[in-house]
Protein backbone atom coordinates (compact mmCIF):
# COMPACT_ATOMS: atom_id res chain seq x y z
CA UNK A 1 0.00 0.00 0.00
CA UNK A 2 0.69 3.57 -0.21
CA UNK A 3 -0.31 6.71 0.46
CA UNK A 4 -1.42 9.06 -2.60
CA UNK A 5 1.74 11.27 -3.30
CA UNK A 6 4.02 8.74 -1.41
CA UNK A 7 4.86 5.16 -3.42
CA UNK A 8 6.67 3.28 -0.30
CA UNK A 9 5.41 0.21 0.76
CA UNK A 10 4.60 0.07 4.37
CA UNK A 11 7.78 -0.72 6.58
CA UNK A 12 9.82 0.78 4.12
CA UNK A 13 9.98 4.38 5.74
CA UNK A 14 12.09 4.34 9.23
CA UNK A 15 10.33 5.67 12.39
CA UNK A 16 12.33 8.98 12.35
CA UNK A 17 12.83 11.34 8.95
CA UNK A 18 14.91 13.92 8.32
CA UNK A 19 13.29 16.53 5.72
CA UNK A 20 14.81 18.80 3.35
CA UNK A 21 12.55 21.37 1.51
CA UNK A 22 14.87 20.09 -1.81
CA UNK A 23 14.32 16.40 -2.51
CA UNK A 24 17.42 16.33 -3.94
CA UNK A 25 19.49 17.39 -1.23
CA UNK A 26 17.73 14.45 0.06
CA UNK A 27 19.35 12.20 -2.62
CA UNK A 28 23.17 13.94 -1.56
CA UNK A 29 22.61 13.72 1.92
CA UNK A 30 21.21 9.88 1.36
CA UNK A 31 24.30 9.04 -0.64
CA UNK A 32 26.42 10.64 1.14
CA UNK A 33 26.16 10.19 4.39
CA UNK A 34 23.57 7.15 5.05
CA UNK A 35 24.93 3.49 4.27
CA UNK A 36 23.14 0.59 2.68
CA UNK A 37 20.60 3.74 1.38
CA UNK A 38 17.27 2.56 -1.12
CA UNK A 39 15.10 4.68 -2.83
CA UNK A 40 11.44 4.56 -1.61
CA UNK A 41 9.67 7.47 -3.21
CA UNK A 42 10.06 9.35 -7.02
CA UNK A 43 6.72 10.67 -7.71
CA UNK A 44 6.76 13.93 -8.41
CA UNK A 45 10.37 14.01 -7.97
CA UNK A 46 10.00 14.22 -4.05
CA UNK A 47 12.86 12.00 -3.49
CA UNK A 48 13.20 9.92 -0.28
CA UNK A 49 15.34 7.11 1.00
CA UNK A 50 16.03 5.23 3.61
CA UNK A 51 19.35 4.39 4.89
CA UNK A 52 21.06 4.01 8.61
CA UNK A 53 23.46 6.44 10.06
CA UNK A 54 25.79 4.96 12.59
CA UNK A 55 23.50 1.74 12.43
CA UNK A 56 20.18 3.86 13.11
CA UNK A 57 17.75 3.38 10.31
CA UNK A 58 16.78 6.91 9.50
CA UNK A 59 14.58 8.35 6.40
CA UNK A 60 14.96 11.16 4.42
CA UNK A 61 11.73 12.63 2.62
CA UNK A 62 11.62 15.94 0.58
CA UNK A 63 9.16 18.23 1.42
CA UNK A 64 9.04 20.62 -1.29
CA UNK A 65 8.53 24.14 -0.61
CA UNK A 66 5.55 25.89 1.68
CA UNK A 67 3.40 24.37 4.00
CA UNK A 68 1.33 23.62 1.24
CA UNK A 69 3.93 20.77 0.11
CA UNK A 70 4.98 20.36 3.59
CA UNK A 71 2.25 19.29 4.89
CA UNK A 72 0.97 16.74 2.21
CA UNK A 73 4.64 15.02 3.08
CA UNK A 74 4.43 15.00 6.71
CA UNK A 75 0.40 14.28 7.09
CA UNK A 76 1.14 11.20 4.92
CA UNK A 77 4.27 9.70 6.70
CA UNK A 78 2.75 10.21 9.79
CA UNK A 79 -1.16 8.44 8.96
CA UNK A 80 0.01 6.43 6.98
CA UNK A 81 3.37 4.98 7.46
CA UNK A 82 3.76 5.81 11.03
CA UNK A 83 6.21 8.11 11.49
CA UNK A 84 7.28 8.98 15.37
CA UNK A 85 9.74 11.89 14.43
CA UNK A 86 10.26 14.64 11.82
CA UNK A 87 13.36 16.69 11.74
CA UNK A 88 13.42 19.79 9.21
CA UNK A 89 16.36 20.47 8.00
CA UNK A 90 16.90 23.64 5.99
CA UNK A 91 17.47 27.47 5.59
CA UNK A 92 15.95 30.52 6.52
CA UNK A 93 16.30 34.10 6.06
CA UNK A 94 17.51 36.16 8.84
CA UNK A 95 15.13 39.13 10.43
CA UNK A 96 17.06 39.90 13.20
CA UNK A 97 20.45 42.52 12.39
CA UNK A 98 23.10 40.27 14.82
CA UNK A 99 22.30 36.99 13.39
CA UNK A 100 24.97 35.71 11.80
CA UNK A 101 24.68 33.65 8.06
CA UNK A 102 25.60 30.52 8.30
CA UNK A 103 24.67 30.06 12.40
CA UNK A 104 22.13 27.11 12.95
CA UNK A 105 19.13 27.96 14.48
CA UNK A 106 17.32 25.43 16.67
CA UNK A 107 13.42 26.74 16.49
CA UNK A 108 11.04 26.70 19.59
CA UNK A 109 8.05 27.52 17.73
CA UNK A 110 6.49 28.88 14.61
CA UNK A 111 4.47 31.59 14.01
CA UNK A 112 3.07 32.15 10.31
CA UNK A 113 0.62 33.06 8.01
CA UNK A 114 -0.23 29.59 7.08
CA UNK A 115 -4.45 29.66 5.44
CA UNK A 116 -3.81 25.80 6.76
CA UNK A 117 -3.46 27.15 10.27
CA UNK A 118 -6.25 29.87 10.57
CA UNK A 119 -8.59 27.75 9.26
CA UNK A 120 -8.40 25.27 11.33
CA UNK A 121 -8.31 27.01 14.57
CA UNK A 122 -10.93 29.11 13.32
CA UNK A 123 -9.04 32.44 13.40
CA UNK A 124 -7.58 31.86 16.62
CA UNK A 125 -3.84 31.85 16.78
CA UNK A 126 -2.77 28.42 17.44
CA UNK A 127 1.20 28.82 19.21
CA UNK A 128 3.23 26.28 16.87
CA UNK A 129 5.82 24.55 18.82
CA UNK A 130 8.92 21.90 18.85
CA UNK A 131 8.96 18.87 20.59
CA UNK A 132 11.01 19.52 24.11
CA UNK A 133 12.80 16.54 24.31
CA UNK A 134 14.08 17.03 20.73
CA UNK A 135 14.85 20.62 21.03
CA UNK A 136 17.07 19.65 24.19
CA UNK A 137 18.39 16.62 22.45
CA UNK A 138 20.26 19.24 19.65
CA UNK A 139 21.19 22.10 21.79
CA UNK A 140 23.05 18.95 23.45
CA UNK A 141 24.18 17.32 20.93
CA UNK A 142 25.14 20.85 18.75
CA UNK A 143 27.75 21.17 22.09
CA UNK A 144 29.09 17.79 22.23
CA UNK A 145 29.95 18.52 18.77
CA UNK A 146 31.16 22.22 19.03
CA UNK A 147 29.22 23.70 16.99
CA UNK A 148 27.36 27.13 18.11
CA UNK A 149 23.67 27.41 17.57
CA UNK A 150 20.57 29.95 18.50
CA UNK A 151 17.55 28.48 20.06
CA UNK A 152 14.38 30.57 19.58
CA UNK A 153 11.24 31.40 17.54
CA UNK A 154 11.00 31.13 13.83
CA UNK A 155 8.21 32.24 11.19
CA UNK A 156 6.73 30.43 8.38
CA UNK A 157 5.52 32.12 5.30
CA UNK A 158 3.82 30.81 1.96
CA UNK A 159 4.86 34.33 0.24
CA UNK A 160 8.52 34.68 -0.41
CA UNK A 161 8.29 36.98 -2.69
CA UNK A 162 6.29 40.14 -1.39
CA UNK A 163 6.47 43.95 -2.04
CA UNK A 164 5.91 45.61 1.12
CA UNK A 165 9.18 46.97 2.71
CA UNK A 166 8.58 46.71 6.28
CA UNK A 167 6.63 43.28 6.14
CA UNK A 168 9.22 42.26 8.62
CA UNK A 169 9.13 44.82 11.56
CA UNK A 170 6.69 43.70 14.05
CA UNK A 171 8.19 40.48 13.94
CA UNK A 172 11.66 41.48 14.32
CA UNK A 173 10.49 43.46 17.00
CA UNK A 174 9.03 40.20 18.46
CA UNK A 175 12.26 38.36 18.74
CA UNK A 176 11.62 36.32 15.55
CA UNK A 177 14.90 34.98 14.74
CA UNK A 178 13.97 34.22 10.96
CA UNK A 179 12.10 33.20 8.22
CA UNK A 180 11.50 30.17 6.14
CA UNK A 181 8.22 28.19 4.85
CA UNK A 182 7.70 24.72 6.59
CA UNK A 183 8.11 24.51 10.06
CA UNK A 184 3.99 25.91 11.49
CA UNK A 185 2.68 23.12 9.79
CA UNK A 186 4.89 20.70 10.52
CA UNK A 187 4.97 21.43 14.34
CA UNK A 188 0.79 22.18 14.09
CA UNK A 189 0.63 18.29 12.42
CA UNK A 190 3.23 16.68 14.77
CA UNK A 191 1.01 17.77 17.92
CA UNK A 192 -2.30 16.86 16.28
CA UNK A 193 -0.89 13.36 15.53
CA UNK A 194 1.11 13.29 18.85
CA UNK A 195 4.48 12.84 17.29
CA UNK A 196 7.57 14.44 17.80
CA UNK A 197 9.24 17.27 15.43
CA UNK A 198 12.20 20.06 15.65
CA UNK A 199 13.67 22.41 12.59
CA UNK A 200 17.01 22.66 12.22
CA UNK A 201 17.84 25.73 10.16
CA UNK A 202 20.73 27.11 8.94
CA UNK A 203 21.05 31.37 8.23
CA UNK A 204 21.19 31.33 4.73
CA UNK A 205 20.57 35.25 3.70
CA UNK A 206 19.78 38.38 5.98
CA UNK A 207 16.18 39.52 5.05
CA UNK A 208 16.77 42.73 6.33
CA UNK A 209 20.30 44.02 5.44
CA UNK A 210 20.33 41.33 1.72
CA UNK A 211 23.55 39.66 3.24
CA UNK A 212 23.79 36.28 1.62
CA UNK A 213 26.08 33.45 2.22
CA UNK A 214 28.10 31.99 -0.64
CA UNK A 215 28.27 28.57 -1.72
CA UNK A 216 31.32 27.26 0.59
CA UNK A 217 29.77 28.91 3.92
CA UNK A 218 26.33 27.03 3.22
CA UNK A 219 28.34 23.64 2.19
CA UNK A 220 29.89 23.71 5.66
CA UNK A 221 26.32 25.37 7.75
CA UNK A 222 24.45 23.34 6.08
CA UNK A 223 27.15 20.04 7.18
CA UNK A 224 27.02 21.18 10.76
CA UNK A 225 23.16 21.21 10.62
CA UNK A 226 22.83 17.46 9.44
CA UNK A 227 25.55 16.41 11.96
CA UNK A 228 23.10 17.51 14.79
CA UNK A 229 20.28 16.44 12.92
CA UNK A 230 21.76 12.81 12.06
CA UNK A 231 23.10 12.41 16.07
CA UNK A 232 19.47 12.99 17.17
CA UNK A 233 18.04 11.10 14.76
N1 LIG B 1 12.05 33.76 2.92
C1 LIG B 1 11.47 32.59 3.11
N2 LIG B 1 12.16 31.48 3.27
C2 LIG B 1 13.50 31.54 3.25
C3 LIG B 1 14.16 32.76 3.08
C4 LIG B 1 13.39 33.92 2.91
O1 LIG B 1 13.92 35.02 2.76
N3 LIG B 1 15.50 32.49 3.09
C5 LIG B 1 15.63 31.17 3.29
N4 LIG B 1 14.43 30.59 3.39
Amino acid sequence: MASLHLEAEIGEIAETVLMPGDPLRAKHVAETLLTDAVCYNRVRGMFGFTGYYEGKRVSIQGSGMGMGSAGIYVNELITTYQVKKIIRVGTCGAIQRDLDLGRVVIAMSASGDSDANSHHFKGMHYAATADFDLLYAAVEAAKKLGIPTVQGPIFSTNTFYDTESNRWDVWERHGILGVEMESQILFTLAKRFNVKALSILTVSDNILTGAASGQKEREQSYNDMMRIALEIA
